[in-house]
């Protein structure tokens, strides 16, 4: 391993703060249900700028909330990515619904706005998109074909908070139910959970009883008036969320500098733009585009078509440095294999980036020295020469 100790993949960035407000938690003997969830809740909806938002204890709690309120169940086919993380999937299975796969735009990586039309076709259920890796997705062209055929709209923000959309509207904030989630390696983190954006008052009612067993809305009765899940999160995790939103732009901020450091040093060693289409090309993700912002997750780079991905990843594994394949179609894993019996072929342009996606380690506490080394590293394996500095 070189010098500098081993490079991990994420890294969650918590202050002082955090612990404060956990301490304060832990000081006022409610520990669920309390005070610190409600805060949390709020400040997130002010900082969205929405009307309200409910805190459940993962993103795909609130996914499974989200398809719940949409009424999407047996019978029901949703329009969906094949090149998200499975839980965006398999929230629809939960509720006996089914996705309808479309392939993603190749620049962009979310749905394509044209692929999404024709597998709608008029009958589809709904529109499930994903803001991928961060990027907002066309959220506009996604809204337009929901609205012709009269369906829903759920956006998958788990990897986008703080993204914005061609139209200028945030992700998670055009009235659409949407998703956030907040696992450790996510822009901000509670260790655990999810927050639904609820499309309204009833929405936002119905979502606080089922992540509560169904209770009723006078807690002091024991009286459970539909089905509900056991989808809460604590206050102490409360407190981490409300402690990490205070330092929410600073987060935000840090990671978009540790991307452009990297995009910085991948193009002098070569990498180029998304689009030119090469398959010999190295290639960098996707850059700001008018008003479309990402809010950056992760650092994914597409090798050249030709590279042995496994044994880069295992070289740099043996270099000191963690590197992960992300992310395999949803459509190409064995439960949905077995129960739509797709295969490879059907998604060409998401199957071929998941073929060639490499993660590099990401997080906003990231040093530019690990950065000039994971690039060092993979321009040495990759035989491109060593990474310049940036002029
Ligand atoms: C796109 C997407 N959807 C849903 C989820 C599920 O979130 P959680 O892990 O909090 O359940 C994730 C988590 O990484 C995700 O990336």
């Amino acid at each position: 391993m070189s010098a500098g100790g081993r490079i991990p993949l994420a890294r969650p960035s918590i202050g002082e703060r955090e612990g404060e407000l956990v301490a304060e938690v832990l000081r006022s003997g409610t520990l669920s249900l309390g005070p610190m969830l409600e805060r949390f809740e709020s400040a997130f909806a002010r900082r969205l700028g929405v009307d309200d938002a409910v805190a459940v204890s993962s993103g795909t709690a609130a996914l499974h909330l989200a398809v719940r309120g949409q009424g999407w169940g047996p019978g029901d086919e949703v329009v969906t990515t094949p090149l998200s993380f499975i839980a965006s999937s398999n929230c629809l299975l939960y509720e006996g619904a089914r996705p309808r796969f479309c392939d993603v735009d190749p620049a962009t990586l979310t749905i394509d706005p044209s692929a999404a039309d024709a597998a709608a076709g008029g009958s589809a259920a709904g529109i499930l998109a994903v803001h991928i890796f961060g990027w907002p997705a066309a959220m506009a062209e996604i809204e337009r074909i929901a609205a012709a055929d009269g369906v829903g709209v759920v956006e998958d923000a788990a990897q986008a908070l703080g993204a914005v959309c061609a139209d200028g509207g945030e992700v998670g904030a055009r009235g659409n139910p949407a998703v956030f989630a907040f696992y450790a390696n996510k822009q901000m983190t509670t260790g655990e959970g999810g927050m639904l954006v609820p499309p309204g008052p009833g929405a936002a009612a119905a979502a606080r009883s089922e992540r509560n067993q169904g209770r009723a809305p006078n807690m002091k009765l024991m009286d459970h008036d539909r089905l509900g899940y056991n989808y809460r999160l604590t206050d102490l995790q409360a407190a981490v969320g409300v402690g990490q939103l205070e330092r929410l732009d600073e987060l935000l901020r840090r990671r978009a500098e540790v991307a452009a450091a990297y995009s910085e040093r991948l193009a002098a060693i070569g990498a180029a733009e998304p689009g030119a289409g090469d398959p010999a090309d190295l290639v960098l993700p996707l850059a700001d585009r008018g008003r479309e912002r990402r809010s950056w997750f992760v650092y994914v780079v597409r090798l050249p078509a030709a590279s042995d991905r496994d044994a880069v990843i295992a070289e740099l594994d043996r270099r000191g440095i963690d590197a992960r394949p992300y992310l395999p179609c949803i459509h190409l894993s064995d439960p949905y294999r077995e129960l739509l019996g797709t295969r490879e072929g059907q998604f060409p342009v998401a199957e071929e980036f998941s073929r060639r996606s490499l993660a590099l380690p990401f997080h906003p506490t990231l040093p530019e020295e690990s950065v000039e080394r994971v690039v060092a590293e993979l321009a040495a394996i990759l035989g491109r020469g060593a990474a310049r500095g940036p002029s």
